[in-house]
C-alpha cells in the first residue's frame, strides 16, 4: 500500500484522536436514570432503521468503557472525542439534574486524563431528550434555552479537567436530515419545521458557548460541521446554480452565522420560511470560536432537482469512482479543499478534523484478525491530503478518526462498520483492525519524529 504521507507537516503538539458518540456506542439506555431520547423513539419505530436495529445495547460501552480505553492506549492516540448524552444528565430535558449521569462522564474524563489522553467533549450528538421533543423539539426556542442550561451543568462539572468543547455535532443532520428529509430522528419532512430547527440549533450553540465560557474561562470552544465539497455535475447554468444552492444549504447556512455574517440571504429566499429571529440572537450565534471542526467523508457532484425538497438540488452518481460501503465517493482532495477554504474564506485560526472515516463490510478471519486494506488506504490518503493542506497554510491542530469502534450507524443500524476496531455484537469482543494498527503506526512515527527533533 502506498503512503505518500508527509508526517513532518503536522505540528509537534498535534492531537491524534478517535471519535465516538453516546447513542452509537453506550447502550444501557434505561440505566442509572437515563430517559429516552428521540433516537430511542425513532429506532423503535418500525421501518425507520435497517434490520430494526436500536441503540439499546450498541457496543455496551457504558459497561465496557475501561476495556475501550485500553484500546486507546494500544492505539497510542493522545486525544479522544466523545459525546455526553443529554438524556443521562437532564432526563426531562430541563430542570432536574441526574447525578449518576454526570458521574459516568466524570469517570470517563478522569480515566482519559490518567492515561495522558486529551478529552474533547461534544454536548449534542443528536440524542435530544424525548421530553423536549414532546414540547416542540428544535423548531421551538425553548429547546435552545434548555440546551444552554444543560451545557452549563456539564461544563461546571467537567470544566476543571476538560478544555476542548463543542456544543454541537453536525447540526445539518439534525435540521435537514431530521426535519426535512425525515431519514433521522425525529423523522419529519417539513421545511417549516426544518428552518426554525436549524436556527434554534445555532442559537443553542451560541448559548452553550456562552455557558461553557462562563464556567470554564480557559475553555477552547468550537463547532463541528459536516461540510460538503460540492461541484456542479455539468457546466449547465442550472447545475451551477444548484451547486451554489447546495453549498448554501450544507456550508454557508452554518458557517456564515457563526462567523457574524448572518444567514445567507440567497438561502433565506430559497427556503421562503421566515426566521424566528429575536433581538440579539445573531450576536449570540456569532459567539467567538477558538476552532472549527470539520467532519469530512466524501465529495458530491450536484445537479438541479426542481421537483425535490429544498434546496432543489441533488447529488448525481458519478461513474467509475471508488465508493465505500455507504456508497459514498472516495476522494481525499475534498478534505484538502475544505481545510483551505475554511482558512482563506473564513479566516480559521485553528482547525480540527473532528471526524473522517469509511465504512466497509469487514469480517473476522479464521485467525482472528480483521484485514481492511480499503479503510487503511482511505485513512492514509486523507491524512496525506491533510498534510498538503497544512503545507499550504491550513492551521490544522488535530485529526480524529471516525470511529474508534464499529457502532450504531443511525438509520443504517449495525451493518455499516466505521471502526478502527471491529465489534462482534453477539459477544462484544473487540478486535483492532488492520487500519487501527496502521493508524497506531502513523501516530507512533509522528511521535518519534517529534522526540528526535526535541
Ligand atoms: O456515524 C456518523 C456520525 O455520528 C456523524 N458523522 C458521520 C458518521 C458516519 O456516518
Amino acid at each position: 500500500m502506498s503512503e505518500p504521507l508527509d508526517l513532518a507537516a503536522f505540528p509537534n503538539d498535534f492531537l491524534w484522536g478517535t471519535a465516538t458518540a453516546a447513542y452509537q456506542i453506550e447502550g444501557a439506555v434505561a440505566e442509572d436514570g437515563r430517559a429516552p431520547s428521540i433516537w430511542d423513539t425513532f429506532s423503535h419505530t418500525p421501518g425507520k432503521v435497517d434490520n430494526g436495529d436500536t441503540g439499546d445495547v450498541a457496543c455496551d460501552h457504558y459497561h465496557r468503557w475501561r476495556e475501550d480505553f485500553d484500546l486507546l492506549k494500544q492505539l497510542g492516540t493522545n486525544a479522544y472525542r466523545f459525546s455526553v448524552a443529554w438524556p443521562r444528565i437532564i432526563p426531562g430535558g430541563d430542570g432536574q439534574v441526574n447525578a449518576k449521569g454526570l458521574d459516568f462522564y466524570d469517570r470517563l474524563t478522569d480515566a482519559l486524563l490518567a492515561d495522558g489522553i486529551t478529552p474533547m467533549v461534544t454536548l449534542y450528538h443528536w440524542d435530544l431528550p424525548q421530553a423536549l421533543q414532546d414540547r416542540g423539539g428544535w423548531p421551538a426556542r425553548e429547546t435552545a434555552l434548555a440546551f444552554g442550561e444543560y451545557a452549563s451543568v456539564v461544563a461546571e462539572r467537567l470544566g476543571d479537567r476538560v478544555k476542548h468543547w463543542t456544543p454541537l455535532n453536525e447540526p445539518l443532520c439534525s435540521a435537514w436530515i431530521g426535519h426535512l428529509e425525515g431519514r433521522m430522528a425525529p423523522g419529519l419532512a417539513d421545511l417549516n419545521a426544518a428552518v426554525p430547527a436549524s436556527y434554534h440549533l445555532l442559537l443553542g450553540h451560541g448559548l452553550a458557548t456562552q455557558a461553557i465560557r462562563a464556567a470554564v474561562p480557559d475553555a477552547e470552544v468550537g463547532i463541528v460541521l459536516n461540510l460538503a465539497q460540492v461541484e456542479p455535475a455539468t457546466d449547465r447554468p442550472e447545475d451551477i446554480a444548484a451547486a451554489r444552492r447546495m453549498d448554501g444549504h450544507s456550508n454557508r447556512w452554518w458557517l456564515d452565522p457563526v462567523h457574524g455574517r448572518g444567514f445567507p440571504e440567497d438561502m433565506v429566499e430559497v427556503y421562503g420560511v421566515e426566521l424566528p429571529e429575536q433581538p440579539g440572537d445573531l450576536d449570540t450565534i456569532a459567539a467567538p470560536l477558538d476552532w472549527l471542526g470539520l467532519n469530512y467523508y466524501f465529495p458530491s457532484a450536484i445537479a438541479d432537482h426542481p421537483a425535490g425538497p429544498a434546496p432543489y438540488a441533488d447529488a448525481v452518481r458519478r461513474l467509475g469512482v471508488p465508493r465505500t460501503g455507504m456508497d459514498w465517493e472516495v476522494d481525499a482532495n475534498g478534505i484538502e479543499s475544505l481545510l483551505l477554504r475554511l482558512t482563506s474564506e473564513y479566516g480559521a485560526r485553528k482547525l480540527y478534523i473532528t471526524e473522517n472515516g469509511s465504512a466497509y463490510p469487514d469480517v473476522v478471519r479464521p485467525d482472528g484478525t480483521v484485514d481492511d486494506p480499503e479503510r487503511e488506504q482511505y485513512l492514509v490518503d486523507h491524512l496525506a491530503a491533510c498534510a498538503r493542506a497544512v503545507r499550504k497554510g491550513a492551521p490544522l491542530a488535530g485529526y480524529f478518526a471516525w470511529s474508534l469502534l464499529d457502532n450504531f450507524e443511525w438509520a443504517y443500524g449495525y451493518d455499516k462498520r466505521f471502526g478502527l476496531v471491529h465489534v462482534d455484537y453477539q459477544t462484544q469482543v473487540r478486535t483492532i483492525k488492520g487500519s487501527g494498527h496502521r493508524y497506531a503506526d502513523i501516530v507512533r512515527r509522528h511521535g518519534a519524529r517529534v522526540r528526535r527533533a526535541a
